[in-house]
Protein backbone atom coordinates (compact mmCIF):
# COMPACT_ATOMS: atom_id res chain seq x y z
CA UNK A 1 0.00 0.00 0.00
CA UNK A 2 1.28 3.31 -0.99
CA UNK A 3 1.64 6.46 1.41
CA UNK A 4 -1.03 8.13 -0.26
CA UNK A 5 -4.16 8.45 1.67
CA UNK A 6 -7.19 5.88 0.63
CA UNK A 7 -10.22 7.64 -1.63
CA UNK A 8 -13.19 7.55 0.18
CA UNK A 9 -15.07 6.82 -3.18
CA UNK A 10 -15.72 3.08 -4.21
CA UNK A 11 -13.97 1.92 -7.60
CA UNK A 12 -15.20 3.88 -10.43
CA UNK A 13 -18.15 2.60 -11.87
CA UNK A 14 -19.05 0.67 -8.86
CA UNK A 15 -21.47 1.53 -6.68
CA UNK A 16 -21.93 2.36 -2.60
CA UNK A 17 -25.77 1.96 -1.34
CA UNK A 18 -25.91 3.82 1.52
CA UNK A 19 -29.07 3.82 4.03
CA UNK A 20 -31.29 6.61 1.15
CA UNK A 21 -29.94 4.66 -1.90
CA UNK A 22 -31.13 0.92 -0.26
CA UNK A 23 -34.47 2.68 0.09
CA UNK A 24 -34.88 2.56 -3.62
CA UNK A 25 -32.84 -0.01 -4.15
CA UNK A 26 -35.38 -2.24 -1.73
CA UNK A 27 -38.65 -0.69 -3.67
CA UNK A 28 -37.13 -2.00 -7.05
CA UNK A 29 -36.03 -5.49 -5.31
CA UNK A 30 -39.29 -5.88 -3.43
CA UNK A 31 -41.36 -5.04 -6.64
CA UNK A 32 -39.21 -7.95 -8.61
CA UNK A 33 -39.79 -10.51 -5.79
CA UNK A 34 -43.16 -9.67 -5.25
CA UNK A 35 -44.64 -9.82 -9.01
CA UNK A 36 -42.46 -12.44 -10.12
CA UNK A 37 -43.85 -14.82 -7.17
CA UNK A 38 -47.01 -13.91 -7.90
CA UNK A 39 -46.83 -14.57 -11.64
CA UNK A 40 -45.61 -18.16 -10.54
CA UNK A 41 -42.11 -18.04 -11.15
CA UNK A 42 -39.80 -19.57 -8.83
CA UNK A 43 -36.35 -17.98 -7.75
CA UNK A 44 -32.39 -19.89 -8.56
CA UNK A 45 -29.23 -18.22 -7.78
CA UNK A 46 -25.92 -18.90 -8.60
CA UNK A 47 -22.41 -17.89 -7.87
CA UNK A 48 -21.32 -14.35 -9.23
CA UNK A 49 -17.72 -16.40 -10.40
CA UNK A 50 -18.46 -18.15 -13.59
CA UNK A 51 -16.32 -19.81 -16.04
CA UNK A 52 -15.20 -17.62 -18.94
CA UNK A 53 -15.09 -20.04 -21.70
CA UNK A 54 -19.10 -20.08 -20.69
CA UNK A 55 -19.47 -16.35 -21.37
CA UNK A 56 -17.62 -15.97 -24.47
CA UNK A 57 -18.89 -15.65 -27.77
CA UNK A 58 -16.89 -14.81 -30.80
CA UNK A 59 -19.79 -12.49 -32.31
CA UNK A 60 -18.67 -9.01 -31.93
CA UNK A 61 -20.83 -8.16 -29.41
CA UNK A 62 -20.47 -5.72 -26.68
CA UNK A 63 -20.62 -7.85 -23.57
CA UNK A 64 -18.10 -10.41 -24.84
CA UNK A 65 -15.59 -7.31 -24.60
CA UNK A 66 -16.73 -5.98 -21.63
CA UNK A 67 -16.37 -8.95 -19.42
CA UNK A 68 -14.08 -8.67 -15.88
CA UNK A 69 -11.67 -12.03 -16.04
CA UNK A 70 -8.72 -13.44 -14.01
CA UNK A 71 -6.98 -16.46 -13.79
CA UNK A 72 -7.45 -17.88 -10.51
CA UNK A 73 -4.02 -19.91 -8.19
CA UNK A 74 -4.57 -23.01 -10.51
CA UNK A 75 -4.64 -20.90 -13.66
CA UNK A 76 -8.26 -21.27 -14.31
CA UNK A 77 -10.05 -18.08 -16.37
CA UNK A 78 -12.50 -17.38 -14.69
CA UNK A 79 -14.77 -14.51 -15.00
CA UNK A 80 -17.39 -11.67 -13.10
CA UNK A 81 -20.67 -12.43 -15.05
CA UNK A 82 -21.55 -9.59 -17.42
CA UNK A 83 -25.07 -11.21 -17.29
CA UNK A 84 -27.23 -14.34 -16.08
CA UNK A 85 -28.48 -16.34 -19.25
CA UNK A 86 -25.76 -18.28 -19.73
CA UNK A 87 -25.43 -19.47 -16.40
CA UNK A 88 -28.90 -19.92 -16.74
CA UNK A 89 -28.34 -22.09 -19.87
CA UNK A 90 -25.78 -23.63 -18.14
CA UNK A 91 -27.80 -24.75 -14.77
CA UNK A 92 -31.13 -25.79 -17.20
CA UNK A 93 -28.59 -28.19 -19.12
CA UNK A 94 -27.49 -30.09 -16.17
CA UNK A 95 -30.83 -30.92 -14.93
CA UNK A 96 -32.52 -31.26 -18.33
CA UNK A 97 -33.48 -34.73 -17.71
CA UNK A 98 -35.90 -33.81 -14.68
CA UNK A 99 -37.08 -30.36 -14.59
CA UNK A 100 -40.97 -29.50 -15.74
CA UNK A 101 -40.70 -27.74 -18.28
CA UNK A 102 -41.56 -25.24 -19.24
CA UNK A 103 -39.69 -24.03 -15.95
CA UNK A 104 -40.32 -20.30 -14.87
CA UNK A 105 -37.29 -18.77 -13.28
CA UNK A 106 -36.26 -15.33 -11.93
CA UNK A 107 -33.33 -14.16 -9.80
CA UNK A 108 -31.86 -11.08 -9.05
CA UNK A 109 -27.98 -10.98 -9.87
CA UNK A 110 -25.09 -9.19 -9.86
CA UNK A 111 -23.81 -8.12 -12.94
CA UNK A 112 -20.05 -6.69 -14.00
CA UNK A 113 -19.25 -5.19 -17.19
CA UNK A 114 -16.77 -3.26 -18.25
CA UNK A 115 -18.29 -0.37 -20.02
CA UNK A 116 -17.83 3.02 -21.01
CA UNK A 117 -19.28 5.38 -17.76
CA UNK A 118 -22.41 6.91 -19.55
CA UNK A 119 -25.65 7.69 -17.65
CA UNK A 120 -27.22 4.73 -17.04
CA UNK A 121 -24.26 2.84 -17.35
CA UNK A 122 -22.43 1.59 -14.49
CA UNK A 123 -19.39 -1.43 -14.20
CA UNK A 124 -21.74 -3.32 -12.14
CA UNK A 125 -25.52 -3.72 -11.75
CA UNK A 126 -28.02 -6.09 -10.63
CA UNK A 127 -30.17 -7.17 -12.98
CA UNK A 128 -33.66 -9.11 -12.52
CA UNK A 129 -34.04 -12.11 -15.02
CA UNK A 130 -37.57 -13.55 -15.74
CA UNK A 131 -37.11 -16.52 -17.97
CA UNK A 132 -39.17 -19.38 -19.38
CA UNK A 133 -37.68 -22.22 -20.82
CA UNK A 134 -39.48 -25.29 -22.60
CA UNK A 135 -42.36 -22.79 -24.08
CA UNK A 136 -42.36 -22.55 -27.78
CA UNK A 137 -45.83 -20.30 -27.86
CA UNK A 138 -45.83 -16.74 -27.40
CA UNK A 139 -47.97 -17.12 -24.57
CA UNK A 140 -43.97 -17.18 -22.84
CA UNK A 141 -43.18 -13.65 -23.99
CA UNK A 142 -46.72 -12.23 -22.85
CA UNK A 143 -46.34 -13.70 -19.56
CA UNK A 144 -42.54 -12.26 -19.42
CA UNK A 145 -43.84 -8.95 -20.21
CA UNK A 146 -47.10 -8.57 -18.18
CA UNK A 147 -45.06 -9.70 -15.27
CA UNK A 148 -42.63 -6.90 -15.99
CA UNK A 149 -45.25 -4.60 -16.46
CA UNK A 150 -46.95 -5.36 -13.35
CA UNK A 151 -43.37 -4.83 -11.20
CA UNK A 152 -42.84 -1.05 -12.81
CA UNK A 153 -46.56 -0.49 -11.60
CA UNK A 154 -45.79 -2.06 -8.22
CA UNK A 155 -42.41 0.55 -8.15
CA UNK A 156 -45.27 3.52 -8.64
CA UNK A 157 -44.23 4.22 -12.42
CA UNK A 158 -47.34 5.20 -14.27
CA UNK A 159 -48.38 3.36 -17.31
CA UNK A 160 -48.28 6.23 -19.82
CA UNK A 161 -44.45 7.00 -18.40
CA UNK A 162 -42.86 3.87 -20.33
CA UNK A 163 -43.62 2.14 -23.58
CA UNK A 164 -42.17 -1.93 -24.28
CA UNK A 165 -41.15 -1.63 -28.17
CA UNK A 166 -41.15 -5.02 -29.63
CA UNK A 167 -40.02 -6.34 -33.02
CA UNK A 168 -38.95 -10.01 -34.15
CA UNK A 169 -35.26 -10.81 -35.89
CA UNK A 170 -37.61 -13.75 -37.53
CA UNK A 171 -39.20 -10.80 -39.22
CA UNK A 172 -35.74 -8.76 -39.93
CA UNK A 173 -34.65 -12.43 -41.29
CA UNK A 174 -37.38 -13.21 -43.57
CA UNK A 175 -37.27 -9.66 -44.89
CA UNK A 176 -33.25 -9.80 -45.48
CA UNK A 177 -33.68 -13.22 -47.05
CA UNK A 178 -35.68 -11.44 -49.79
CA UNK A 179 -32.57 -9.05 -50.09
CA UNK A 180 -30.76 -11.78 -50.89
CA UNK A 181 -28.46 -11.85 -47.81
CA UNK A 182 -28.04 -15.68 -47.24
CA UNK A 183 -29.05 -16.61 -43.62
CA UNK A 184 -25.46 -17.56 -42.41
CA UNK A 185 -24.63 -13.39 -42.42
CA UNK A 186 -28.01 -12.58 -40.81
CA UNK A 187 -26.96 -12.86 -37.14
CA UNK A 188 -23.58 -10.33 -38.06
CA UNK A 189 -26.23 -8.17 -39.62
CA UNK A 190 -28.17 -8.27 -36.76
CA UNK A 191 -25.61 -6.81 -34.32
CA UNK A 192 -24.23 -4.09 -37.00
CA UNK A 193 -27.52 -2.53 -37.35
CA UNK A 194 -28.07 -2.50 -34.02
CA UNK A 195 -25.14 -0.27 -33.48
CA UNK A 196 -27.67 2.31 -35.66
CA UNK A 197 -27.20 5.64 -34.04
CA UNK A 198 -24.11 4.35 -31.50
CA UNK A 199 -21.84 4.68 -34.32
CA UNK A 200 -21.75 6.64 -37.67
CA UNK A 201 -23.56 4.59 -40.48
CA UNK A 202 -20.56 3.96 -42.73
CA UNK A 203 -18.70 1.66 -39.83
CA UNK A 204 -22.10 0.11 -39.94
CA UNK A 205 -21.51 -0.57 -43.30
CA UNK A 206 -17.91 -1.76 -42.76
CA UNK A 207 -19.23 -4.04 -40.41
CA UNK A 208 -21.57 -5.93 -42.68
CA UNK A 209 -18.74 -5.61 -45.36
CA UNK A 210 -16.78 -7.36 -43.38
CA UNK A 211 -19.44 -10.29 -43.17
CA UNK A 212 -19.28 -10.44 -46.86
CA UNK A 213 -22.54 -8.50 -47.20
CA UNK A 214 -22.68 -6.22 -50.39
CA UNK A 215 -22.87 -2.36 -50.06
CA UNK A 216 -26.00 -2.21 -51.96
CA UNK A 217 -27.81 -4.63 -49.80
CA UNK A 218 -26.40 -3.26 -46.64
CA UNK A 219 -28.07 0.03 -47.90
CA UNK A 220 -31.32 -2.06 -48.67
CA UNK A 221 -30.81 -3.31 -44.72
CA UNK A 222 -30.79 0.18 -43.90
CA UNK A 223 -33.84 1.37 -45.38
CA UNK A 224 -35.53 -1.50 -44.05
CA UNK A 225 -35.45 0.34 -40.69
CA UNK A 226 -37.58 2.68 -41.77
CA UNK A 227 -40.74 0.69 -41.61
CA UNK A 228 -42.94 2.68 -38.85
CA UNK A 229 -45.37 -0.09 -37.94
CA UNK A 230 -46.69 -3.89 -38.66
CA UNK A 231 -48.87 -3.59 -41.61
CA UNK A 232 -46.27 -2.05 -43.30
CA UNK A 233 -43.59 -4.80 -42.29
CA UNK A 234 -46.60 -7.14 -43.36
CA UNK A 235 -47.06 -5.64 -46.71
CA UNK A 236 -43.51 -6.28 -46.90
CA UNK A 237 -42.66 -9.67 -45.83
CA UNK A 238 -46.13 -10.95 -47.22
CA UNK A 239 -49.53 -11.89 -45.54
CA UNK A 240 -48.34 -15.54 -44.46
CA UNK A 241 -45.25 -14.57 -42.89
CA UNK A 242 -44.74 -16.59 -39.60
CA UNK A 243 -42.88 -13.37 -38.05
CA UNK A 244 -45.77 -11.36 -38.15
CA UNK A 245 -48.40 -14.01 -37.00
CA UNK A 246 -46.05 -14.19 -34.05
CA UNK A 247 -46.15 -10.08 -33.49
CA UNK A 248 -49.68 -10.11 -33.96
CA UNK A 249 -50.61 -13.04 -31.64
CA UNK A 250 -47.99 -10.78 -28.92
CA UNK A 251 -50.36 -7.95 -29.22
CA UNK A 252 -53.49 -9.90 -29.32
CA UNK A 253 -51.85 -11.61 -26.25
CA UNK A 254 -51.43 -8.37 -24.29
CA UNK A 255 -55.13 -7.23 -24.34
CA UNK A 256 -56.03 -10.17 -22.16
CA UNK A 257 -53.27 -9.58 -19.66
CA UNK A 258 -54.05 -6.08 -19.84
CA UNK A 259 -50.60 -4.16 -21.11
CA UNK A 260 -51.39 -3.58 -24.73
CA UNK A 261 -51.37 0.19 -24.05
CA UNK A 262 -47.87 0.15 -23.37
CA UNK A 263 -46.90 -2.32 -26.16
CA UNK A 264 -45.34 -0.70 -29.60
CA UNK A 265 -43.74 -1.86 -32.48
CA UNK A 266 -40.14 -0.80 -33.19
CA UNK A 267 -38.30 -2.08 -36.25
CA UNK A 268 -34.99 -0.27 -34.68
CA UNK A 269 -35.54 -2.92 -31.84
CA UNK A 270 -32.84 -5.36 -32.46
CA UNK A 271 -30.84 -6.56 -29.63
CA UNK A 272 -26.98 -6.55 -29.21
CA UNK A 273 -26.67 -10.09 -28.02
CA UNK A 274 -26.04 -12.81 -30.42
CA UNK A 275 -28.37 -15.66 -29.42
CA UNK A 276 -31.94 -13.67 -29.93
CA UNK A 277 -33.51 -16.03 -32.19
CA UNK A 278 -37.01 -14.27 -32.59
CA UNK A 279 -39.38 -11.73 -30.39
CA UNK A 280 -37.01 -9.48 -29.23
CA UNK A 281 -38.28 -6.25 -27.17
CA UNK A 282 -36.96 -3.26 -25.08
CA UNK A 283 -38.49 -0.75 -22.77
CA UNK A 284 -37.71 3.00 -22.84
CA UNK A 285 -39.13 6.05 -20.44
CA UNK A 286 -41.72 7.51 -22.84
CA UNK A 287 -39.86 10.48 -23.72
CA UNK A 288 -36.61 8.65 -24.56
CA UNK A 289 -34.43 10.63 -22.16
CA UNK A 290 -32.84 7.67 -20.26
CA UNK A 291 -31.40 4.18 -21.36
CA UNK A 292 -32.91 1.23 -21.65
CA UNK A 293 -35.14 0.04 -18.48
CA UNK A 294 -35.26 -3.50 -19.39
CA UNK A 295 -34.66 -5.83 -22.56
CA UNK A 296 -34.88 -9.43 -23.71
CA UNK A 297 -36.29 -11.82 -26.07
CA UNK A 298 -36.38 -15.42 -27.72
CA UNK A 299 -33.44 -17.53 -27.43
CA UNK A 300 -33.93 -20.83 -29.04
CA UNK A 301 -30.45 -21.98 -29.79
CA UNK A 302 -28.80 -21.32 -26.62
CA UNK A 303 -29.64 -24.66 -24.96
CA UNK A 304 -28.15 -26.43 -27.58
CA UNK A 305 -25.12 -24.02 -28.19
CA UNK A 306 -24.01 -25.07 -24.65
CA UNK A 307 -24.25 -28.48 -24.93
CA UNK A 308 -27.71 -29.42 -23.88
CA UNK A 309 -31.00 -30.71 -25.91
CA UNK A 310 -32.43 -28.21 -28.08
CA UNK A 311 -35.30 -26.22 -26.29
CA UNK A 312 -36.88 -22.94 -26.61
CA UNK A 313 -36.60 -19.97 -24.03
CA UNK A 314 -37.40 -16.24 -23.74
CA UNK A 315 -36.49 -13.85 -20.99
CA UNK A 316 -35.44 -10.22 -20.00
CA UNK A 317 -33.02 -9.15 -18.05
CA UNK A 318 -34.23 -5.55 -15.95
CA UNK A 319 -31.18 -3.52 -14.27
CA UNK A 320 -31.97 -1.88 -11.34
CA UNK A 321 -30.04 1.57 -12.25
CA UNK A 322 -32.17 3.32 -14.89
CA UNK A 323 -35.49 2.56 -13.09
CA UNK A 324 -33.98 4.25 -10.16
CA UNK A 325 -33.48 7.31 -12.67
CA UNK A 326 -36.68 7.25 -14.38
CA UNK A 327 -38.78 7.00 -11.29
CA UNK A 328 -36.86 9.64 -9.03
CA UNK A 329 -37.22 12.00 -12.04
CA UNK A 330 -40.97 11.20 -11.71
CA UNK A 331 -41.51 11.14 -8.43
CA UNK A 332 -38.49 12.99 -6.66
CA UNK A 333 -35.44 11.93 -5.32
CA UNK A 334 -37.38 11.34 -1.76
CA UNK A 335 -40.18 9.66 -2.57
CA UNK A 336 -38.54 5.64 -1.66
CA UNK A 337 -37.68 6.78 2.09
CA UNK A 338 -41.55 6.25 3.77
CA UNK A 339 -41.37 7.05 7.33
CA UNK A 340 -42.74 4.35 9.85
CA UNK A 341 -42.09 3.48 13.15
CA UNK A 342 -41.20 4.99 16.58
CA UNK A 343 -38.21 6.34 17.63
CA UNK A 344 -37.83 5.65 21.72
CA UNK A 345 -35.73 7.96 23.69
CA UNK A 346 -34.61 8.84 27.52
CA UNK A 347 -33.94 11.49 29.35
CA UNK A 348 -31.82 10.30 32.66
CA UNK A 349 -30.94 6.76 33.40
CA UNK A 350 -33.55 5.94 35.49
CA UNK A 351 -36.20 5.80 32.90
CA UNK A 352 -33.88 3.01 30.34
CA UNK A 353 -35.37 0.34 31.55
CA UNK A 354 -39.27 1.42 30.78
CA UNK A 355 -37.54 2.76 27.28
CA UNK A 356 -36.99 -0.39 26.51
CA UNK A 357 -39.34 -2.54 28.08
CA UNK A 358 -41.48 -0.24 25.95
CA UNK A 359 -39.32 -0.31 22.95
CA UNK A 360 -39.94 -4.67 23.22
CA UNK A 361 -43.50 -4.48 23.41
CA UNK A 362 -43.57 -2.07 20.62
CA UNK A 363 -41.35 -4.74 18.33
CA UNK A 364 -43.83 -7.70 19.65
CA UNK A 365 -46.66 -5.85 18.13
CA UNK A 366 -44.81 -5.91 14.59
CA UNK A 367 -43.42 -1.79 15.21
CA UNK A 368 -40.66 -1.10 14.14
CA UNK A 369 -38.49 1.08 16.84
CA UNK A 370 -35.18 2.85 17.14
CA UNK A 371 -34.65 2.33 20.86
CA UNK A 372 -31.97 5.85 22.09
CA UNK A 373 -28.96 3.72 23.89
CA UNK A 374 -28.16 6.18 26.31
CA UNK A 375 -30.05 9.31 28.02
CA UNK A 376 -30.21 12.23 25.92
CA UNK A 377 -31.52 16.09 26.22
CA UNK A 378 -34.61 16.72 24.30
CA UNK A 379 -33.75 18.82 21.62
CA UNK A 380 -30.52 15.99 20.92
CA UNK A 381 -33.06 13.66 20.82
CA UNK A 382 -36.18 14.97 18.71
CA UNK A 383 -33.48 16.05 16.16
CA UNK A 384 -31.70 13.23 15.57
CA UNK A 385 -35.37 11.31 15.35
CA UNK A 386 -36.83 14.36 13.26
CA UNK A 387 -33.60 13.58 10.72
CA UNK A 388 -34.42 9.71 11.12
CA UNK A 389 -36.60 7.54 9.10
CA UNK A 390 -39.59 6.90 11.87
CA UNK A 391 -42.67 8.61 11.65
CA UNK A 392 -43.37 9.23 15.22
CA UNK A 393 -41.36 9.33 18.29
CA UNK A 394 -41.70 9.21 22.65
CA UNK A 395 -39.31 10.42 24.51
CA UNK A 396 -39.85 9.34 28.38
CA UNK A 397 -38.39 11.59 31.46
CA UNK A 398 -39.00 11.01 34.90
CA UNK A 399 -43.22 12.52 35.63
CA UNK A 400 -44.07 10.02 32.27
CA UNK A 401 -42.37 7.20 33.89
CA UNK A 402 -44.12 8.27 37.70
CA UNK A 403 -47.50 8.61 35.47
CA UNK A 404 -47.46 5.66 33.52
CA UNK A 405 -48.47 7.74 30.36
CA UNK A 406 -46.29 8.88 27.76
CA UNK A 407 -46.85 11.07 24.51
CA UNK A 408 -46.79 9.52 21.11
CA UNK A 409 -45.35 12.38 18.65
CA UNK A 410 -46.47 12.19 15.40
CA UNK A 411 -42.99 13.66 13.48
CA UNK A 412 -44.91 14.64 10.51
CA UNK A 413 -48.30 16.49 11.54
CA UNK A 414 -46.49 17.03 15.27
CA UNK A 415 -49.80 15.58 16.41
CA UNK A 416 -49.77 13.90 20.11
CA UNK A 417 -51.50 10.92 21.72
CA UNK A 418 -51.31 9.45 25.12
CA UNK A 419 -49.90 6.12 25.35
CA UNK A 420 -49.53 3.81 28.50
CA UNK A 421 -46.63 2.89 30.04
P1 LIG B 1 -29.02 -6.60 -21.70
O1 LIG B 1 -29.85 -5.78 -22.64
O2 LIG B 1 -27.57 -6.65 -21.94
O3 LIG B 1 -29.65 -8.06 -21.69
O4 LIG B 1 -29.26 -6.08 -20.23
C1 LIG B 1 -30.58 -6.03 -19.72
C2 LIG B 1 -30.78 -4.80 -18.87
O5 LIG B 1 -29.80 -4.75 -17.84
C3 LIG B 1 -30.65 -3.47 -19.58
O6 LIG B 1 -31.84 -3.10 -20.23
C4 LIG B 1 -30.35 -2.55 -18.40
O7 LIG B 1 -31.54 -2.31 -17.65
C5 LIG B 1 -29.45 -3.42 -17.53
N1 LIG B 1 -28.02 -3.18 -17.78
C6 LIG B 1 -27.22 -3.82 -18.65
N2 LIG B 1 -25.96 -3.35 -18.60
C7 LIG B 1 -25.96 -2.38 -17.65
C8 LIG B 1 -24.95 -1.51 -17.09
N3 LIG B 1 -23.68 -1.55 -17.49
N4 LIG B 1 -25.33 -0.63 -16.12
C9 LIG B 1 -26.60 -0.58 -15.71
N5 LIG B 1 -27.58 -1.38 -16.18
C10 LIG B 1 -27.27 -2.27 -17.13
C11 LIG B 1 -29.12 -9.12 -21.02
O8 LIG B 1 -28.26 -9.04 -20.20
C12 LIG B 1 -29.83 -10.43 -21.29
N6 LIG B 1 -29.03 -11.51 -20.67
C13 LIG B 1 -31.25 -10.39 -20.74
C14 LIG B 1 -32.01 -11.65 -20.94
C15 LIG B 1 -32.42 -12.52 -20.00
N7 LIG B 1 -32.39 -12.14 -22.12
C16 LIG B 1 -33.03 -13.28 -21.92
N8 LIG B 1 -33.05 -13.51 -20.61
Amino acid sequence: MSNQPISFEPPRGMRDFYPEDMAWRNRVFDAWRQTATLSGFQPYDACVVENLELLQRKAGEEVSEQIYCFQDKSERWLALRPEMTPTLARMIAARQGQLPFPVKWFTIAQCFRYERMTRGRKREHYQWNLDIVGEESVAAEAEILACAARALRAMGMPDAAYRIRVNNRALLGELLARLGVAAEHHAAVFLALDKRGKIPDEEIAKLMAAEGVPPETAAKAFELLAIQTLDQAATLAGVESPAIAKLRELFTLAEQHGFADRLVFDMAVIRGLAYYTGIVFEAFDTERKFRAIFGGGRYDSLLATVGGAPTPAVGLGFGDVVVVEVLQELLGGAAAAARDGVAVGFMFPEQRDVAIRLAARLRSDGTRVDLGLSPQKPKQFFSRAGAGSCRSAVFLGPDDVANGVARLKDLETREEREIQL
